[in-house]
């Protein structure tokens, strides 16, 4: 007896062309940036059951066309400016059909010889990047900043303390950390009230001279200082930390150092390069995103750790069921130095496009957003009443608006307020963050295919809401 498949009927090799075609035909800045669904529509879709029977396939395609992909947040908007966006190159698709189409599994090197080899060549790639020697550095690729940031914080841990002392480690990062680093800690058992947070400076970078008192103090009181987690490229504000002065105070109490730049490092490829991350090469681990200024669809970030033993000593297993596949000590398994057995072969994609592009592409393409970001700060600086909170760092920039006449409560109400009315023009997304309590515009520019107009643009409807919104207040 053999079973009817029904994809043998269905028209795919057309119907996944003409989906393709249709994609690469779009002209993204001419859709809306954001759009969110109705509560009807996310009722359709929460409470749809699966048929018996199949439906189908155009009208399903249909619903995706005209509802489910319709009603997104699109971070490849070219005037998509929050979060981080997420400018996906199509080389990076391209990547990710042909990995997605061979269904690589990309656990073993026996698996899929070459696109690991791909992927080791590409951390030694960027090993190189940061100034570390590529022996014996070693990293895989893995879902994103807080994967990698993860990965790297059990890493440090295994190094620096044992399981059963873990009630006395202390972990150190500043105020302006991203959540999956806290995220991270708990994952990985460190306790809450062992997490100390250090203040920032008026640039929101570490405060290097609390660091250091703080980490003396714990000492005294007889904890173990397992890890600083500094960041290169904040979220908020794109700051790098002072990482020699870090670095120097984790070299005398022998603390391990990770560097957070899942944003911020890929500003290595830039012109500026190392230049931007003086003390980079003496940090221990680093989280790096492709996905976001590397270029890549999601899911596509790298954790790259100094000395690859120390990777090994958390991660590796032994598996009676793999043994045919396990490499010799030489070839090192992504599935050793990681968490995931079955895992994408994610490195490929960008493996392509850094192929196809080269690193003078990139180099223009990055050194764009920073000036895109100083095209903003300049024309925001000459609008009435708007005042520079963060300057252009790294292609972020943040700024607020104050009336005079208004209070500082009735001022953050007017801006939150504007960028709402922004993201729901559909135009572009331009939401506020927080900076010393306040609320604040904060714009990334990293989409190189956002244009001086796009900035302009979005800067005079920005202005437009706030008035409208100021008027609303007064009223
Ligand atoms: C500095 C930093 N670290 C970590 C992350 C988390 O990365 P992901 O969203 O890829 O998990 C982000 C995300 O924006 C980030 O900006």
């Amino acid at each position: 007896m053999t079973m009817e498949f029904k994809e043998k009927d269905l028209d795919l090799q057309n119907i996944i062309t003409d989906e393709v075609n249709k994609y690469l035909k779009r002209d993204l800045s001419t859709l809306p940036a954001s759009r969110v669904a109705s509560p009807e529509l996310i009722n359709k879709y929460e409470k749809m059951e699966v048929p018996e029977d199949g439906r189908d396939i155009y009208e399903i395609l249909n619903e995706l066309d005209s509802e489910i992909l319709e009603y997104i947040h699109r971070g490849n908007h070219p005037r998509s400016f929050s979060f981080i966006p997420g400018p996906g190159s199509r080389l990076s698709w391209l990547g990710d059909i042909l990995t997605t189409a061979n269904n690589i599994h990309a656990s073993n090197f026996k698996n899929a010889n070459l696109p690991i080899s791909i992927e080791r060549n590409l951390i030694n790639y960027f090993a190189g990047k940061l100034g570390w020697p590529i022996k014996p550095a070693g990293g895989v690729f893995v879902s994103g900043g807080s994967a990698a940031n993860l990965t790297a914080l059990v890493t440090a841990r295994d190094e620096k303390i044992e399981l059963k002392d873990l009630h006395k480690a202390t972990v150190y990062i500043s105020d302006q950390v991203h959540h999956s680093v806290t995220k991270a800690f708990h994952i990985a058992g460190f306790l809450k009230k062992n997490i100390r947070r250090v203040p920032v400076d008026e640039d929101f970078k570490m405060r290097v001279d609390e660091l250091d008192k703080i980490i003396t103090q714990d000492k005294k009181d007889g904890y173990t200082p397992v890890l600083v987690v500094a960041t290169a490229g904040t979220t908020n504000t794109g700051a790098v930390d002072d990482l020699n002065k870090i670095a120097d105070i984790c070299e005398s109490h022998d603390t391990w150092l990770h560097v957070d730049g899942a944003y911020g490092l890929s500003h290595l490829l830039s012109t500026k390069g190392r230049e931007l991350f003086p003390g980079i090469e003496r940090v221990d681990s680093v989280s790096w995103d492709a996905h976001k200024l590397l270029f890549q669809t999601y899911s596509c970030a790298m954790v790259i750790v100094k000395e690859k033993q120390h990777m090994l000593n958390s991660f590796s297993e032994e598996a009676e069921y793999l043994t045919d596949v396990q490499s010799d000590d030489d070839v090192i398994d992504p599935e050793m130095i990681g968490m995931e057995l079955t895992r994408p072969a994610r490195a490929l994609k960008l493996w392509i496009t850094l192929q196809v592009l080269g690193e003078s592409q990139y180099r223009a393409r990055i050194d764009y957003g920073q000036e895109l970001a100083e095209l903003t700060e300049s024309v925001v600086s000459e609008m009435e009443h708007w005042h520079i909170t963060s300057k252009a760092s790294l292609s972020i920039l943040s700024f607020k608006y104050v009336h005079p006449s208004l209070t500082a409560a009735q001022n953050n109400k007017v801006l939150s307020n504007a960028a709402q009315r922004m993201a729901s023009s559909g135009y572009a997304v331009t939401y506020t963050t927080e900076l010393n309590k306040e609320k604040v515009i904060r714009m990334c520019t990293i989409n190189p295919e956002t244009t001086k107009d796009d900035i302009i643009g979005t800067l005079n409807r920005l202005n437009e809401f706030v008035i409208d919104e100021v008027e609303i207040v007064r009223s």
